[in-house]
């Protein structure tokens, strides 16, 4: 078992990686502050690990609610029916909201904490890797509104982050590689040894190996940590975590948020920003070759969905979040483990890495 802190003044938590880590009934025990526990999960979770963390409660009043799987879920109505539960219930604000599962589950739960009369806490105990090693970690919460993914949310972050490797094992190997692209972006845009140490091991990480996952999700929650502690909310270098997301979120909106997962998604974004890098003369020609290797080595897309055109990325990629003043801003690579944010990239130029792409 291992700890890392979030640094953020009074509001820092740690993040617990380790091998079993629910089986322990004390496991919440430092965590917990009021008497009132609500533990959110969804219907594929439930079964298999809701137990081991109602076990670790039973000293308090524990109210558990179960969800549909799904992102279509991760909506209004489901964040309504959490704080029906809250209220039927008469939780009051010193009740702990416990969202157990992937990052669709930690991204409702903690909208619905950072709501309820007016902020409550919330403990996310992640069970994919994406999670595990993105989205339970920084505080932005969110649900999807029909016009776009994440477009109703808050920062609110969470009292500690428990993320138990065991349950990783039960992740098929499809949302395992989903996990793997957000850990190879963490190499790309910070720690060139990182992405040389995946280039070696990657194979390791498809085979579920202990010691390579709980090493990946440690290095990777603490590149995130470093980056959350100096830009919480994301006035600037946060926004470097978004590599490939501007792109990977088109991808996602042009499918209906169905076919693709959101790590292949950002896998292929990932390609075209590395495209895009060598195109501004800051990659070399085979460092875009070494990013596609590896990730088609962990078993994600490198190319765009069939028939999806330029004017589609165009079209979704202009309702993104990250646009300023009117010019679509993009995470780039000055070299494998350095990003930079660009938005005065020459005339011209992301038309022709769209049309390399979708041509
Ligand atoms: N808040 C952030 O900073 C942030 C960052 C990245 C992504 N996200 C969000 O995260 C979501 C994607 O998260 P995800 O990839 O975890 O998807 P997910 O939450 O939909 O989980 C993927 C699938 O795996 C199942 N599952 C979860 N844990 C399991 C386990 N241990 N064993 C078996 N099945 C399990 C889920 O029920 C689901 O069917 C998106 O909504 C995305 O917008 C948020």
């Amino acid at each position: 078992m291992a700890t890392l802190n979030v640094e953020l003044g009074k509001r820092s938590y740690p993040i617990v990686v380790g091998n079993g880590l629910l089986r322990d009934e004390a496991f919440l025990d430092p965590y917990l502050a009021g008497e009132e526990a609500v533990v959110v999960t969804n219907e594929s979770v439930a079964p298999l690990y809701l137990d081991r963390v109602a076990a670790s409660l039973k000293d308090h009043r524990l109210i558990c609610q179960v969800l549909p799987d799904g992102e279509q879920f991760k909506n209004f109505e489901t964040l309504q029916s959490i704080f029906d539960t809250l209220l039927e219930n008469r939780c009051s604000r010193s009740a702990t909201l416990i969202a157990l599962g992937g990052g669709v589950i930690g991204d409702v739960v903690g909208f619905a904490a950072a709501c309820y009369q007016r902020g409550v806490a919330f403990i996310q105990l992640p069970t994919t890797l994406l999670a595990q090693v993105d989205s339970a970690v920084g505080g932005k919460t969110a649900v999807n509104h029909p016009c776009g993914k994440n477009m109703i949310g808050a920062f609110h972050q969470p009292t500690c982050v428990v993320s138990d490797t065991e349950t990783l094992r039960t992740l098929d190997q499809r949302q395992l590689s989903t996990g793997i692209a957000e850990v190879i972006k963490y190499g790309l845009i910070r720690d060139a040894g990182f992405f040389a140490w995946l280039e070696e091991n990657i194979e390791r990480l498809l085979r579920f190996e202990d010691d390579a996952l709980e090493f990946v999700i440690l290095e990777s929650c603490r590149h995130k940590a470093q980056v959350v502690a100096n830009d919480e909310k994301e006035a600037g270098e946060r926004a470097l975590l978004n590599l490939g997301h501007t792109f990977g979120h088109a991808i996602e909106a042009a499918t209906g948020y169905c076919n693709w997962l959101h790590g292949e998604a950002v896998a292929v974004g990932m390609m075209m920003a590395a495209t895009m890098s060598q195109k501004m003369g800051w990659l070399d020609p085979e460092e875009p070759e070494r990013i596609r290797e590896l990730l088609v080595r962990a078993n994600l897309p490198v190319k765009v969905p069939d028939g999806m055109s330029a004017p589609d990325f165009l079209k979704h990629m202009a309702l993104d979040k990250k646009v300023s003043h009117g010019r679509i801003r993009l995470v780039l690579l000055k070299r494998i483990g350095a990003a930079i944010l660009v938005s005065d990239y020459p005339d011209g130029m992301l038309d022709e890495v769209l049309a390399e792409y979708t041509g």
